[in-house]
């Protein structure tokens, strides 16, 4: 299945359906950004949403965070759970403070030698802060990507090569227009599997692209066991 209609198609679909999320507007700093997927991990967007705003109220700016008490720290970050999250985050301030002079860095070999900063989150703040054309990776584009040109129910819960080959293929060309479609292409894959191509219950019917949808024209076939598993 060539990408460029989907590309097309769920390129235009975010634009007119996607959430209005505050790390995903012009304004947002690229601290902001890092500070949002950091949360965005374990934790569902309505629950990070008031912990956010909370975090960038306080804290707007690395060296912000940086200097902030432990004890804040953990306070703002709350329920969200896993608070290693929040203490590597504050790690990452202070290596941001030291190594960058307080500035995000936009290099994703910087990014990614940040504390707590892994591949996923060093492709999507290059990505979604800087506009720069990095694949990026996460359990929802890995379900699309396995419905849509794949056939697949479901991706498996291990990122396997073949997956990451896969996404590279059908990633837009980042020369094309200065990476612009990459980006988006990366946001709207994410979207769509948050919004629609959900892993219990997709809405096919809402789909913008259940026309080109490899698993679709198979007939939705359902999860194997090693699919479900694996
Ligand atoms: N926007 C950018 N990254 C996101 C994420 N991880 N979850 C939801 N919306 C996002």
């Amino acid at each position: 299945l060539s990408p460029e209609p989907v590309h097309h198609t769920l390129t235009s679909w975010y634009h007119r359906a996607a959430r209005d999320l505050p790390w995903r507007r012009e304004d947002c700093s690229a601290w902001g950004v890092l500070v949002s997927e950091t949360m965005l991990q374990q934790t569902p967007v309505a629950r990070v949403l008031p912990r956010w705003e909370e975090w960038m109220r306080r804290w707007p700016e690395p060296a912000d965070t940086a200097q902030a008490p432990l004890a804040e720290i953990l306070t703002v970050w709350d329920r969200l759970g896993y608070p290693r999250r929040a203490l590597r985050l504050q790690q990452a301030a202070v290596a941001i403070v030291e190594r960058h002079g307080g500035q995000v860095p936009q290099d994703v070999d910087q990014l990614r030698a940040l504390p707590g900063v892994g591949e996923y989150t060093a492709a999507a703040v290059a990505c979604f802060a800087f506009d720069q054309p990095e694949v990026v990776v996460d359990t929802n584009i890995r379900r699309v990507h396995a419905r849509i040109f794949s056939g697949q129910a479901l991706p498996g819960k291990t990122f396997t090569a073949e997956q990451r080959r896969l996404a590279r293929d059908v990633f837009p060309d980042p020369q094309a227009d200065g990476g612009q479609l990459a980006c988006t292409w990366n946001i709207a894959a994410m979207e769509l599997g948050a919004l629609i191509c959900t892993a219990r219950s997709p809405a096919c019917s809402a789909c913008p692209v259940a026309k080109l949808c490899a698993w679709r024209l198979a007939g939705s076939p359902p999860p194997t066991e090693e699919q479900k598993t694996r």
